[in-house]
């Protein structure tokens, strides 16, 4: 089996990305708007890459106050080989090397696969939809 690697998202990334997020949400990213966030936080912008190609990605966002963790996703012929696993456990170092303590994420409760992986992860459920983790130190 092919190895999966995992590293910061470089701009020529942006069009695979963009494409992979089409298989789950309507468009709601540009180039722009990704290009931009890999500018401000290179660190924060994750992909997973098999066979050259992106297979995985995850961002993560602080504002020196809160942590926020957004486009979780993995290529549907890649899940369920831990890759959002390792995805979080990249993002989760990444952000506490930034000096967050804890992350939030927004999931839908339908989302039983996403659910189910926050709660593996040790995600608290709120009532709104919110997730939060606090790291380990
Ligand atoms: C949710 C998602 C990111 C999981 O990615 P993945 O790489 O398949 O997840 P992993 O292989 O790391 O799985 C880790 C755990 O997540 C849970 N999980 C993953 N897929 C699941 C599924 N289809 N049903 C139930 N639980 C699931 C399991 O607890 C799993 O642990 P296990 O394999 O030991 O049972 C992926 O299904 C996805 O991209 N979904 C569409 C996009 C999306 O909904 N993103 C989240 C928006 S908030």
């Amino acid at each position: 089996m092919s190895e999966t690697t995992y590293r910061n998202a470089a701009f020529e990334d942006i069009p695979q990305m963009l494409k992979l997020w089409q298989e789950f949400w309507p468009p709601q990213d540009s180039e722009d708007d990704l290009k931009r966030k890999i500018r401000k936080d290179p660190d924060l912008v994750c992909v997973a890459e098999c066979d050259g190609r992106i297979v995985g990605t995850i961002i993560g966002g602080f504002d020196e106050w809160w942590a926020w963790i957004y486009r979780v996703a993995v290529h549907p012929e890649h899940q369920r080989q831990g890759i959002a696993r390792r995805l979080f456990s990249e993002i989760h170092q990444r952000l506490a090397a930034r000096g967050a303590d804890a992350a939030c994420l927004i999931a839908s409760p339908s989302n039983e696969a996403m659910c189910d992986l926050l709660r593996k992860l040790g995600y608290q459920e709120k009532s709104d939809r919110r997730f939060s983790f606090v790291f380990q130190r």
